[in-house]
């Protein structure tokens, strides 16, 4: 097995501000309401005409300035999306020729919903780990915005935009990847979906909106119930305890969900870095948003181990241990 290591980050968010006093003038809701229930004070969400492969082709921007990086070498794009431009073209291939990227890379979009950044993190390691790639781009983004249906209040003040991308490269001293967990159950796949040709699963008939529907209930139990435990065997066999985590980064889908799931775990919140507070539930964007925003902010460093667990429609979760191993930065971060 060849070491793999994350070695540059890079995020974007769109300019435009959706803040709770914005969605009491929209839905019958309060920012009372609003942050008591999840946490979130405002979201970021794209203009018309921009779409999740520009907010891809951004927070690579973001990568190579800051970390001086070029990405014309990457043998392999993955991106994990659930809003992609086109069902086909994928929004790797769209991206791959205004990056720069070799024609000979792979390109691909990965489906998994907000574990999505954290099934591709786990795709490109198996690559790089194989042998058979040596320098991949992963990038978790997506543009919900364009999928919410703004007259749902349970739904509409959850969701903003943004896309987070890492590098990660082969390294032949040592990995940075650690540990593993990807599960799936889809007999809780009518729990949350967007139709597509099809209008019915697990012998229910699913609402034909075209915009995302969820029971906001039941995905919250599911992950309260299920995420600690996944996180359990994630160690197990690791053969790693939990005290040995410096930072966990849960998939930021409600404040009101992390609490619960850290008590459970008995896991520190002050160790917990999610980017729900500004950015709200961005999908497959939230873990690598969350954290850059540690890393900005100076609080992770190089060394230490975190745990991302993603967690989201399928019912899908994923999680990877890494220990982080940037390479030195030489650019200031974009403004968020
Ligand atoms: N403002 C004011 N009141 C509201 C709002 C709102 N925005 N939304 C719901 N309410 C009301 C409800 O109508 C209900 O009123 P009632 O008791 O008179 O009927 C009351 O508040 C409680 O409703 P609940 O649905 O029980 O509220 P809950 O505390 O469960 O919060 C929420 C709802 C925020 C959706 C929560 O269940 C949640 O976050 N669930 C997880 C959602 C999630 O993570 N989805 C993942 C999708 S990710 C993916 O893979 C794409």
């Amino acid at each position: 097995m060849t070491g793999a290591k994350i070695t540059a980050i890079g995020t974007y968010v769109p300019a435009k501000r959706l803040t709770n006093a914005d969605l009491e003038q929209m839905v019958d809701t309060n920012n009372e309401w609003i942050v008591g229930r999840t946490g979130i004070r405002e979201r970021r969400i794209s203009r018309q005409d921009e779409y999740t492969s520009d907010l891809c082709v951004a927070a690579v921007q973001d990568l190579m300035k800051r970390y001086g990086k070029s990405v014309e070498d990457v043998d392999m794009v993955l991106v994990a999306t659930s809003t992609p431009d086109f069902s086909f073209p994928s929004v790797a291939s769209l991206i791959q020729d205004r990056l720069n990227i070799q024609q000979t890379a792979g390109a691909m979009d990965l489906s998994a919903a907000c574990a999505g950044f954290v099934y591709a993190l786990h795709t490109a390691h198996s690559y790089v780990a194989s042998g058979m790639h040596r320098k991949v781009l992963v990038i978790g983004a997506d543009t919900i915005s364009k999928i919410t249906d703004y007259t749902d209040r349970s739904t509409c003040i959850l969701f903003g935009d943004g896309a987070g991308a890492v590098l990660v490269e082969s390294d032949k001293q040592s990995t940075g990847f650690l540990g593993y967990q990807l599960t799936s159950d889809g007999s809780g796949a009518h729990h949350v979906y967007r139709t597509g040709l099809a209008h019915k699963v697990n012998n229910i008939e699913l609402i034909d909106t075209q915009m995302l529907v969820q029971n906001g209930r039941e995905v919250f139990r599911w992950a309260v119930r299920t995420v600690p435990l996944g996180v359990q065997q994630l160690l197990e066999k690791a053969e790693l305890g939990l005290e040995q985590v410096d930072w966990f980064i849960p998939h930021s889908a409600n404040m009101r969900m992390i609490e619960p799931i850290c008590e459970r775990m008995n896991y520190p919140m002050e160790q917990v870095l999610h980017s729900l507070v500004n950015f709200g539930n961005t999908s497959a964007a939230t873990i690598p948003l969350a954290l850059d925003l540690g890393i900005r902010e100076g609080k992770v460093k190089n060394g230490q181990k975190i745990l991302m667990y993603g967690f989201g429609a399928g019912l899908t979760q994923a999680g990877q241990l890494v220990e982080l191993n940037l390479d030195e930065r030489v650019g200031e971060p974009t403004l968020l």
